[in-house]
């Protein structure tokens, strides 16, 4: 299980466009990750994954890509990527891109040439006459935009687009389609970059003759969702090209579970991605996507954190995250903005010290919350846009309001606050999105010269990991399952033992050690609140207390 560079590390996510401005016209950009490199290092972490950099119209902020053999205007050139990775690797830190294969913008040129029939583009895409009638070819909804199908006058033809009307499905089972992604892998590749994330790879593949779906919900996705030659077609790119570097393939997975995870991930003959991002643990609150909000319940979240460690354990690597670019802020969620500092502190050591490779969401950091903008118009994720029109079908627009406030992805997209200073040090331009009017108690300068803060907490947290062989390799074992208040757990490794005290509460909760750990004496490692004193076999927890202690 040990070979893999990967397994001891930490890979910390930027968002370019609300990372840091470098040049002055509001929108983040490589320029400014470049000078923030040094601080990405001190977090602790060993890699950087880029969210796309690519040339785009940004219908959905880069994941619609308009050319995947440049860098957006808006984010800087080639030149200025490659100083990033020289930098980078410099510094100890990898490198991996976004790769977003499932669709491209229509913007494209081969989706350009493919509505005009132009070969070899003319079976890039996935088109179909409509029905007798006119109707589209299948019943299928977009997990964006209303139907999954869109017209296109030039063709004469419908085109499938499971995301928005702007991001057109690739017709994987076409060849040229496949060269073409192994093509593009390997000028990033060849260029020095240390892997990839695959952008929901597991629906590249669709059902043949894209039957109609009686499902009343995300109607089609079992016809798309870990499709017939997903497989075949993911050991093709791992033989012809990742095999080829060293680099990892880290395949984002909708709706997945650990036991089909398996069927990818488990390590031997047969593998097709090194890593996974599933979902389950993001369902703590909500069903299906947060867009469906439920109470937070800690014991769903300790279920699905469970369920992972014990079914990949000795056969698979796991990926570690609670935050990124399409979740909204998770102290907001599973935390308390009241006690802000205390539960992301909390929620640090509750996910940091499982195993797997640990993801780091900019701004995560220093505890950035969620945002609630006064007007839909202020918003701009076309997904929080097409939400609101469909809620106020069936709700006010102030209830519609509420529920986008209240979960949406821009929520995560604001832009990094590093200081109180003008525009929270973002930019010297106007900013393109909103700040957290909280930057001027929330932000890196603050934090960074704060011993407490949560910023160094995490870097302690990740420092402990990586320096402790049980955090990293020992085995996973639950305590208080039935808690709905904490989550404690521990890992051991050739006679190491990491412990875990989580309370997800206001309320003091009595916490009592495990049998076989004796804490009376012993100092943890990492706490976040002092005078840790250990009496009678255990403590009484404060607001979202947090304890590690290594024996
Ligand atoms: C998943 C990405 O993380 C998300 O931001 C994007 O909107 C969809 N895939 C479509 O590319």
């Amino acid at each position: 299980m040990k070979e893999k560079w990967y397994k001891p590390m930490a890979f910390y996510q930027v968002w370019p466009r609300s990372f840091k401005d470098g040049n002055g016209d509001g929108i983040g950009d490589l320029y400014g990750v470049l000078d923030k490199l040094e601080y990405i290092k001190s977090v602790g972490v060993d890699g950087i994954w880029f969210s796309p950099l690519y040339v785009s119209p940004n219908a959905d902020y880069g994941y619609d890509i308009a050319d995947y053999r440049n860098i957006s205007p808006e984010y800087g050139d080639l030149a200025i990527f490659k100083k990033v990775l020289e930098k980078a690797h410099a510094l100890g830190l990898k490198v991996v891109m976004d790769l977003v294969v499932n669709h491209t913008s229509d913007e494209h040129e081969w989706f350009q040439r493919s509505r005009r029939r132009e070969a070899p583009y003319t079976d890039y895409y996935i088109w179909r006459p409509g029905k007798a009638d006119g109707a589209p070819p299948n019943n299928w909804d977009s997990l964006f935009e209303g139907k999954a199908w869109a017209f296109d006058d030039v063709r004469g033809e419908y085109y499938l687009h499971l995301f928005a009307k702007k991001q057109p499905d690739l017709n994987m089972d076409n060849p040229a389609v496949r060269e073409e992604v192994k093509a593009v892998m390997r000028f990033w590749l060849d260029m020095g970059v240390d892997g990839f994330r695959e952008d929901v790879i597991t629906f590249i593949s669709k059902q043949a003759g894209l039957p109609d779906d009686p499902t009343p919900f995300a109607r089609g996705m079992k016809y798309y969702k870990n499709g017939p030659h997903l497989r075949e077609y993911l050991a093709e790119f791992r033989h012809d090209v990742l095999d080829q570097y060293d680099c990892f393939a880290l395949g984002e997975a909708p709706m997945m579970t650990p036991e089909k995870a398996l069927g990818f991930i488990a390590e031997g003959e047969g593998q097709t991605l090194d890593l996974m991002f599933h979902f389950q643990h993001m369902e703590a609150d909500c069903f299906f996507t947060e867009y469906m909000h439920l109470p937070f319940r800690l014991r769903k979240l300790k279920r699905a954190f469970r369920r992972w460690q014990k079914k990949l354990a000795g056969k698979a690597w796991n990926t570690l995250y609670l935050e990124n670019h399409d979740h909204p802020r998770i102290i907001s969620r599973y935390g308390s903005e009241k006690y802000r500092a205390e539960s992301g502190k909390t929620l640090a050591a509750a996910y940091l010290f499982q195993q797997g490779t640990p993801f780091v969401y900019q701004g995560q950091e220093i505890g950035m919350s969620n945002i609630a903008l006064p007007s839909i118009d202020d918003y701009t994720d076309v997904l929080a846009k097409n939400n609101y029109k469909k809620y106020i079908k069936r709700q006010s627009p102030e209830k519609a309001l509420r529920r986008i406030q209240r979960a949406c992805r821009d929520s995560s997209r604001t832009p990094m606050q590093w200081s109180g200073g003008a525009n929270a040090g973002f930019s010297e331009g106007e900013p393109w999105f909103a700040l957290n009017p909280n930057y001027p108690e929330v932000n890196v300068a603050k934090e960074d010269a704060d011993p407490d803060s949560l910023l160094n907490f995490y870097r302690a947290a990740l420092s402990l990991r990586k320096n402790t062989p049980a955090a990293i390799w020992g085995d996973y074992r639950e305590y208080r399952k039935i808690s709905g208040k904490l989550y404690v757990y521990a890992r051991e490794y050739e006679g190491q033992r990491l412990l875990v005290v989580c309370s997800f509460s206001e309320k003091p909760v009595r916490f009592k050690a495990p049998g076989g750990f004796r804490l009376e004496g012993k100092k943890p490692v990492l706490c976040n609140y002092p005078d840790a004193a250990v009496k009678n076999g255990g403590f009484v927890t404060r607001p979202y207390e947090t304890r590690v202690y290594v024996l």
